[in-house]
């Protein structure tokens, strides 16, 4: 995770790095009187004007909460509709995120998709590898627990080969143990839909991320809700626990 150094000035700072908890599909449907797949289908739609947004307004780096590990407890209807949309998207979309200059990644337990998504998903990363406008991080099959976990076994095996000894394992190692090993920290976490918790989204990371939840439920989110959202963390004051330059 490279590191990018912490602002202690007043001075406003765009985000680096925005996180986004997308929710409130089944809300949106269920307001409209319609089944839930249209809220997931709309969502979709949100996701391509955010990453547009995002493109407009110069964010480097945005990252989606897809599906959690834990929204394979859904029901297996609604799973399978996520992931038909999943297969959509991963087919017709890339081809436009290719053209706007996205890198796509995929970040969780990919080994749990079945093998035509795992390969859409590896067929898209390496078809925009070389792009560096945005880079789209998509979290699917993703917890923030899990991906502790995994770090912290892959560190035991190195630790039982011999490779390293306990002491080597420090916050830098840790990182590069994480899916986003190759991504800053958040700075901005964004959360639709009216609800104000985690879930279970990249635990480590948001340590010092400002928190933005707005009412506006996901399939509504566009451009004017980013930029708003942008401009409520340049009015914070980051501290990272030290104090405010006078
Ligand atoms: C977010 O919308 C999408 C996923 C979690 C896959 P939800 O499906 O959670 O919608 P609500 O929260 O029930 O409204
Ligand atoms: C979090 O939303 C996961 C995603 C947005 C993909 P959920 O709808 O699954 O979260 P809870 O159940 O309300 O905490
Ligand atoms: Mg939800």
């Amino acid at each position: 995770m490279p590191t990018v150094p912490h602002q202690f000035s007043d001075a406003p700072a765009d985000p680096v790095h925005v996180a986004v908890i997308m929710d409130g599909n089944g809300r949106w449907a269920k307001g409209k009187g319609l089944p839930r797949t249209a809220g997931h289908k709309a969502g979709a739609e949100a996701v391509r004007r955010t990453v547009k947004a995002a493109v407009s307004l110069g964010v480097p780096y945005l990252t989606l909460f897809g599906f959690s590990s834990e929204n394979w407890n859904r029901p297996v209807g609604e799973i399978g509709d996520l992931l038909g949309l999943l297969r959509l998207y991963l087919r017709k979309e890339i081809g436009e995120l290719d053209r706007e200059g996205v890198r796509l990644r995929i970040i969780g337990e990919r080994v749990r998709f079945d093998e035509d998504i795992q390969r859409l998903i590896s067929d898209a990363e390496e078809r925009t590898r070389d792009n560096t406008r945005l880079n789209l991080t998509i979290a699917l099959s993703y917890g923030g627990r899990q991906e502790i976990l995994r770090a912290a076994r892959a560190l035991a095996e190195q630790a039982l080969r011999g490779e390293i000894t306990p002491e080597d394992i420090d916050e830098t190692r840790f990182q590069n143990a994480l899916f986003t090993a190759d991504l800053p920290e958040p700075d901005l976490l964004i959360r639709t839909s009216g609800e104000q918790r985690i879930s279970n989204f990249l635990l480590w990371q948001v340590a010092y991320a400002e928190f933005v939840f707005t009412d506006v439920l996901w399939p509504d989110f566009g451009h004017q809700d980013l930029a708003e959202a942008l401009g409520d963390f340049r009015s914070r004051d980051r501290r990272f626990g030290g104090v405010t330059s006078p």
